[in-house]
């Protein structure tokens, strides 16, 4: 069996090296990998976007399943190009990853179906989205509702960034072209938040660990939001309870109400989810694993990811038998390394030491994202360079693992977080306040 892996995130080196694991041996190709991708299968220099070279790829070498990594190609349709050319492709048609290309299209979408989320309104013109702020309290978040890296999001304590925030949308000082030409605004929910990862075939679905991201830059959780610092699997604060309720009010009604609407739902639903007083309520969708979720979610599922994959490609789940739950065995975490400067600027190139002797510790593993190969030695080339995982019988030992893998790294303007899965670790303690 041959499968293409589209993108170069740790996101896609863990999903590589969860495919290299499974029963059907998959020969593995990469459009267009990384370092660390490159030791496990053969590496092409196409575009994420590049539909068209990318479908070339497949049918060149004659690949059996393309496995989408990143948002944009499937925004912009490559499951539909790849399933009129009859190539199994796991990931969403863009008509349904409208659910992350449109924040405004999943509100809409999430209202009609009574799917719980934060009370909002949708803006294309300045005027109205600015009177609407005059008549709401802050905090309040103001959302860009295409793509825009993770960065689109914009949780404001005071009116005054609400306006700036509107203003870098819609107004004089807009910064996120396109996707910042509908806008938004929503009422702040307060509470912990969770990640949770449905597999789904158009109609069945089959649920990864749950985990919890970090999502600002500092520890504290201070600073912007970036693309993700930290995550780790599973997470004790998405109880059984609170799992079901889940399914009952989010997942069924939203794999329901998107075959209702002509544009069944076939790849990974990511849900992310503010768990808040009055139960669990859907922040965002996403139409992919998350990154760096997956990276602490595969190495604590012991299912074969081949098989579930291309079966959910196949709209065929019904014929897929889920590992045990005993087989979901123990915790993991993943620590992400950034650039000096990120998520703001920074600057590429600079060496990286000491990655073999991290993936030298026992339970630790390192996953590339950011990094390229230069005069044979890693260097840095991205915002978030690599990420070390840590596996072990409880959280703890889990992030002491990934945590002793960090201590052997380091480049020019390295930082991470000190405090990923603190709230894991104290979620006993915290149980109690919840409703
Ligand atoms: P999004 O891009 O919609 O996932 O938002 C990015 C991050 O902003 C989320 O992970 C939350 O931490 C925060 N956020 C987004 N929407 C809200 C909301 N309505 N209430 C509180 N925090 C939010
Ligand atoms: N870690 C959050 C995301 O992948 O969107």
């Amino acid at each position: 069996m041959k499968i293409l892996v589209i993108g170069s995130g740790g996101r896609e080196h863990a999903i590589a090296l969860k495919l290299a694991q499974s029963s059907a041996e998959p020969t593995l190709f990469f459009a267009p990998g990384n370092p660390g991708m490159a030791e496990l299968g053969e590496c092409f220099p196409i575009a994420v976007d590049d539909i068209a070279a990318l479908l070339d790829l497949v049918e060149t070498e004659n690949i059996d399943l393309t496995v989408v990594g990143p948002e944009v190609p499937l925004v912009k349709g490559i499951a539909d190009t790849f399933r009129a050319k009859g190539r199994a492709i796991f990931g969403p048609t863009a008509a349904a990853a409208r659910l992350e290309g449109s924040k405004a299209f999943s509100k809409d979408f999430m209202a009609r179906y009574g799917i719980p989320t934060a009370a909002y309104q949708n803006f294309r013109e300045y005027a109205p989205a600015r009177a609407y702020l005059d008549k709401v309290a802050a905090p309040v978040v103001v959302k860009a509702s295409g793509l825009a890296a993770g960065k689109g999001a914009v949780v404001c304590m005071t009116m005054e960034e609400a306006v700036d925030a509107l203003d870098s949308m819609l107004g004089p000082n807009a910064v996120f072209g396109e996707a910042g030409s509908e806008v938004v605004i929503e009422e702040f929910m307060e509470g912990e938040e969770a990640s949770v990862f449905a597999v789904c075939d158009g109609t069945r679905y089959v649920l990864l660990p749950t985990a919890q991201d970090h999502k600002r830059v500092f520890d504290q959780d201070a600073g912007p939001n970036t693309g993700g610092m930290g995550a780790y699997s599973p997470a004790p604060v998405m109880t059984p309870e609170l799992l079901e309720r889940t399914r009952r009010e989010v997942i069924d009604p939203t794999l329901e109400g998107m075959r209702k609407e002509g544009c069944p739902y076939e790849g990974v639903l990511f849900v992310g989810l503010m768990l808040t007083r009055t139960g669990p309520r859907v922040v965002e969708f996403n139409c992919r694993l998350g990154d760096p979720e997956t990276q602490a979610v595969l190495p604590v599922w012991n299912g074969d990811l081949a098989d579930l994959l291309l079966k959910a490609a196949q709209g065929r789940l019904d014929t897929y038998t889920p590992p045990a739950p005993s087989a979901e065995s123990g915790h993991a975490a993943i620590i992400v390394l950034a650039s000096g400067g990120y998520p703001g600027s920074y600057k590429n190139g600079f060496p990286i030491q000491g990655i073999e002797a991290a993936a030298a510790h026992p339970n630790a593993q390192v996953l590339h994202a950011g990094t390229r190969l230069q005069d044979g030695g890693p260097v840095t080339a991205g915002g978030r360079v690599l990420g070390v995982s840590g596996r072990g019988d409880t959280l703890k030992q889990a992030l002491d693992a990934a945590y002793a893998g960090v201590a052997c790294i380091r480049f020019e303007g390295m930082h991470y977080r000190r405090d990923i899965g603190q709230k894991g670790l104290h979620a006993g303690t915290r149980a109690g306040t919840r409703a």
